[in-house]
C-alpha cells in the first residue's frame, strides 16, 4: 500500500517573547497508508491541533521531515504548501468556518476558483459535492439557516471538491450533539470506504471507535500507535 503520510522526527517550538522556544511536538514518527481512518487524542495542550495543522500544510514544522504521497513538502515555501493543500488536502474544521453571508453553493465552490475552474464548472461540481453528503435541496441556503450538522457537512462537501486523497479533520464533532456526531461519523466512514484515507483528532472514545487506529499524543510525544480496540490507556 502507498504512504500518504509520512513523518519523521517531527519537532514543533512556538518562540516565546522571552526565553526558549516552547517545544509542543518532540520527535514524532509515523506513516499512515492510503486507505486508513486514523484517530489522534490525547489530553488538551498535548498538541494535536498543532501536529494537525502541520499535517494539513498549514504551519511547518520546527525540524524533521514530514512527506505527503512521498514528496517531502517539509521546506517548501507558502506558494507551494498552497498548492499542495489545494491538490492533496481537505481540512475539516470543529468550528465549520464557513462564510456566513454566501450561499452553501458557493461556500463549497471556493476552493475550485483557486484551482482555475470556469463558473459553470465550479457550481455543477459544487452541487455534486452537495448532492454527495445529502443537502441537494438546500443549496440556495446561508449557513444561518440550516443546522450546526449540515453545516459540518457542507464544510466536508467543501473539502472533498478538489477530490484530494485526504481528508484531515481536527474535533469535527467537537461543536455538535450525539446524534448529529454519529451522523457525521457515518459520513466520514462512508468517504473512508470510497477509499479516501482520514485522520481525525478527537476528545470522545466513541467518536474514536470509528476510526481503525489511534495515535495517542501525551504532552508532545506520541504514547501510543496501535488499533482503536487494543488501546488500553486513558482516553
Ligand atoms: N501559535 C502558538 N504560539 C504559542 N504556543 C502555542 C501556539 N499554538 C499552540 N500553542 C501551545 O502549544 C501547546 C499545544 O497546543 P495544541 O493546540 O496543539 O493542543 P491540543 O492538543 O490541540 O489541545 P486541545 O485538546 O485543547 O485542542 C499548548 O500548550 C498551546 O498553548
Ligand atoms: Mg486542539
Amino acid at each position: 500500500m502507498a504512504k500518504v503520510i509520512e513523518v519523521e522526527h517531527l519537532y514543533k517550538s512556538y518562540p516565546m517573547a522571552v526565553g526558549d522556544p516552547y517545544p509542543v511536538l518532540k520527535d514524532v514518527n509515523f506513516s499512515i497508508e492510503e486507505g486508513e481512518f486514523v484517530a489522534i487524542m490525547g489530553p488538551s495542550g498535548s498538541g494535536k491541533s498543532t501536529l494537525m495543522n502541520t499535517l494539513g500544510c498549514l504551519d511547518t514544522p520546527t525540524s524533521g521531515v514530514y512527506k505527503i504521497g512521498g514528496e517531502v513538502v517539509s521546506g517548501m515555501n507558502e506558494d507551494q504548501l498552497a498548492n499542495v493543500r489545494s491538490e492533496k488536502i481537505g481540512f475539516v474544521f470543529q468550528g465549520f468556518n464557513l462564510l456566513m453571508k454566501r450561499s452553501l453553493l458557493d461556500n463549497v465552490a471556493i476552493p475550485l476558483i483557486y484551482a482555475g475552474y470556469g463558473l459553470e464548472a465550479q457550481y455543477k461540481r459544487a452541487s455534486e459535492m452537495l448532492d454527495h453528503v445529502g443537502l441537494k435541496d438546500f443549496i440556495e441556503r446561508f449557513p444561518s439557516q440550516i443546522s450546526g450538522g449540515m453545516q459540518q457537512r457542507v464544510a466536508i462537501a467543501r473539502a472533498l471538491i478538489n477530490n484530494p486523497k485526504l481528508i484531515l479533520a481536527d474535533e469535527p464533532t467537537g461543536n455538535l450533539d450525539t446524534k448529529t456526531s454519529i451522523e457525521i461519523m457515518n459520513l466520514f466512514q462512508k468517504l473512508n470506504n470510497d477509499g479516501k484515507t482520514i485522520v481525525l483528532v478527537t476528545h470522545e472514545p466513541d467518536i474514536a471507535d470509528f476510526a481503525k487506529r489511534l495515535i495517542y499524543i501525551v504532552d508532545g510525544v506520541v504514547h501510543y500507535d496501535g488499533p482503536v480496540s487494543e488501546f488500553k490507556g486513558k482516553r
